[in-house]
């Protein structure tokens, strides 16, 4: 049983294979934390929850006869605000009186098989037997208010999963402020921060350093997950490697306004929160109405970075990514976007099939510039419907020119979007977002659909749907190219203002949910500038989100590395385009660390790139499961070494092996050395190129000479090899 309470200590242990995870319910009701972290056979862990004496200036805890105990000091399991704990605050609500004081106390708790559903949001999901799920009631006098711990523990995966839910149970209506999905207390600062920031074009940056003392956070008010922060962070220990060391990483399933912070108190210990952003966040809980948290994915590894990445991969694989192109194989594409841009029709985009078709591509994705009056960026989004005489036929007859090739078609969509030229917008200017009396600021000359309301999502999925059942599409591209301002709904009363952007979330999983029930079979893409939303809230329902706008091999490098700390490799979009700093090889080699495509005019190919191209394509099929089921490993990291990026796939049976390097900046040293990672040292793996035989263990302490190998030239400044090996 991976969820255990012990009745008579009142504590609460949840282990799975390779974690405990404990808290107790101490006098007064209290919920005291106690431990996370490598797997503890003890059941004694009452000492865990004391930090130290009481400090005099923090209030006593109402109803515990305990000099040692504080809510201030103590390691609490849900934090609230204004009732004695002044570190950052889990859960803030407020009541008819208009404080917000919030002081949660144990009720009951029950434990069941399986995992419950997290109505309107994204979650993990699991049968009956995969998963156990423990509830705790607790109840704030005061208000009424009861919140409702989860927590999912998932015993094959060292992975747990937390949400909340609120309920006013009370007789008056009350505002929840603050209500975070998960509260983390750790017992000590020597660690690490790890997350990822950047921007438009440069997503997914690594970022390290030490814990301070202080408030350090991450977040996002921009009404998507944005590329600036992503909600994902790690506490990892500061010698902590790749593969050695304690890793807690925390992944929000969630693509709105988040927050994940850690405050580190005068005693040197942390505490984490993570969930919606509470300054652009209120919801007016009428008595009897709740609201749900969206998930927090929590996974523990003794294994480092790399542990905790790989734990994720293989968790969201199975447990998140719930389409049916997740683990089925998904056709090889080629887009339209940097090879033409607005600049096509239908005979140029057949033209492009046909080449495509000769290389070996299975799919033809026609981006954004088929609808309406879309000749360039400033109008049309908004009026879905084909432009016939751009693609000079319907869409159907289109399709069904390409498919007479042997390639399937994809098409674009920015269904949140509106641009001010447009038929929609002359139609319904209210269903732009804006606020009352302000002007309303564009980006990319576009506005932000007020996806809260029924009536705008119904018109878009119609729209959509009118396009998707008259013709054979098989993917589409759902993208995103804008962030919100002057956020407000018309929609709502000025009460409930505070709501919209959790709401316009709500009403974009709404939609994407419609389409995909709708047309279960399409495989779905996400994007926003890139990766601009890229979440495991959108993962839930895309198998593969375009990982950036930067299609530069060695700019990608950092991008796609940092996307693997918590995503799957299946799950981060790569093509070869036409970027020219690398040779094409290298572009290649890149884009397989991704799901692999190619953006670029395939007539263009010279015959030398044509023959590249055709390899790559059989590799693309070669190593399909390897590089997507796999273990991925991080062996050399663009964002720490200044010459050569290294990476890893290792089979699960550990029977196959491929090691990619590329040369960022050429290193002075001829001699080119690397340890591979994560074999089976019992077993013998024959290099494919030389056919000379190792053994896993020779491979992984005395390593590979790189440089030694038959053909070998001194690589150049982005430049690659890739290396495999088969178990024999
Ligand atoms: C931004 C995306 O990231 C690109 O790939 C492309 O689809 C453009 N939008 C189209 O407008």
């Amino acid at each position: 049983m991976p969820i255990h309470f012990d009745e008579s200590k009142k504590i609460f242990k949840l282990d799975t294979k390779s974690s405990t995870y404990a808290f107790l319910v101490y006098n007064g009701g209290f919920l005291v934390h106690l431990y996370y972290g490598a797997k503890l056979p003890d059941n004694n862990l009452k000492h865990l929850m004391y930090r130290g004496w009481f400090d005099s200036l923090s209030p006593y805890a109402e109803g515990v006869d305990d000099p040692r105990f504080a809510v201030d000091i103590n390691p609490m399991e849900y934090s609230t605000n204004g009732a004695g704990d002044f570190r950052i605050s889990a859960c803030a609500v407020r009541g008819r009186d208009g404080n917000t004081v919030t002081d949660l106390r144990y009720v009951s708790h029950k434990i069941t098989k399986g995992k419950p559903k997290l109505p309107g949001l994204p979650a993990t999901f699991a049968k009956e037997n995969e998963a156990e799920t423990l509830e705790i009631e607790t109840v704030d006098e005061v208000t009424g208010v009861k919140v409702f711990l989860f927590y999912t523990v998932f015993e094959d995966y060292g992975v747990m999963t937390r949400s909340v839910r609120a309920e006013n149970g009370g007789k008056f209506p009350v505002e929840l402020e603050q209500l975070y999905s998960a509260c983390i207390d750790f017992p000590a600062m020597d660690m690490d921060m790890v997350h990822l920031y950047g921007k438009w074009a440069k997503e997914n940056t690594t970022a390290r350093h030490p814990l301070q003392h202080g408030i350090q956070a991450i977040r996002s008010k921009r009404g998507m997950t944005g590329p600036n922060h992503n909600p994902f962070l790690a506490l990892v220990d500061h010698t902590a490697t790749e593969e050695t060391g304690n890793a807690y990483g925390v992944n929000l399933v969630y693509s709105g306004n988040f927050s994940i912070e850690v405050e580190v108190d005068t005693r040197g210990c942390p505490r984490v929160l993570a969930g919606i952003d509470p300054e652009s966040f209120r919801w007016r809980l009428e008595p009897g109405e709740s609201f749900v948290s969206p998930e927090a994915v929590m996974v523990y590894s003794e294994h480092g970075l790399g542990g905790m990445s790989r734990t994720f991969h293989h968790f969201y694989l199975d447990h998140l990514m719930r389409s049916e192109w997740t683990k089925k194989k998904r056709p090889l594409l080629i887009n339209s976007w940097e090879a033409a841009f607005f600049d096509f029709d239908g005979d140029k985009l057949v033209e492009f099939a046909r080449e495509a078709k000769e290389l070996g591509i299975e799919m033809l994705v026609m981006d954004d510039g088929w609808f309406g009056n879309r000749f360039d960026d400033h109008r049309a989004l908004g009026d879905w419907t084909v432009n016939e005489e751009k693609l000079g036929g319907t869409l159907g007859e289109l399709t069904d020119r390409v498919n007479a090739l042997g390639i399937k078609f994809g098409i674009w969509y920015e269904p949140e979007m509106i641009n001010p030229d447009s038929d929609l917008y002359r139609a319904h200017p209210d269903w732009a977002i804006c606020a009352p009396g302000r002007k309303k600021s564009l980006s990319r000359h576009q506005c932000v659909l007020d996806m809260t309301r029924q009536d705008v999502r119904d018109h878009i999925f119609h729209q959509m749907e009118s396009v998707l059942s008259k013709a054979n599409i098989a993917y589409i591209k759902w993208d995103c190219n804008r962030h919100i301002s002057e956020a407000a709904s018309l929609e709502l009363p000025p009460e409930r203002q505070g709501e919209f952007f959790h709401r316009y979330v709500l009403g974009v999983y709404d939609l994407m949910d419609r389409i995909t029930t709708a047309f279960p079979h399409i495989l779905l893409e996400n994007c926003s500038s890139g990766g601009g939303r890229f979440d495991a809230g959108m993962m839930y329902y895309s198998p593969q989100i375009w990982a950036s706008d930067n299609t530069d091999a060695i700019e990608r490098l950092t991008i796609q590395f940092g996307a693997s700390l918590c995503y799957p490799i299946a799950a981060i979009g790569a093509h070869v385009s036409a970027n020219p700093r690398t040779d094409i090889v290298t572009r290649g080699n890149v884009a397989m660390c991704g799901t692999f495509g190619y953006e670029l005019d395939p007539r263009k190919l010279t015959p030398e790139e044509k023959e590249i191209v055709k390899k790559q394509v059989r590799d693309y099929h070669k190593y399909y499961d390897l590089i997507r089921f796999g273990d991925f490993y991080r062996i050399t990291s663009p964002t720490e070494d200044p010459f050569v990026c290294d990476w890893e796939f290792v089979s699960r049976d550990k029977n196959e092996v491929l090691f990619t390097r590329v040369i960022m900046r050429r290193p002075e040293n001829l001699y080119q050395h690397q340890r591979l990672r994560g074999l089976d040292p019992d077993k013998l793996y024959t290099d494919e190129d030389t056919g000379e035989v190792y053994s896993g263990a020779l491979l992984m302490h005395a390593g590979l000479d790189l440089s030694g190998t038959p053909g070998w030239r001194w690589l150049q400044d982005g430049e690659s090899m890739v290396k495999h090996f088969s178990a024999c």
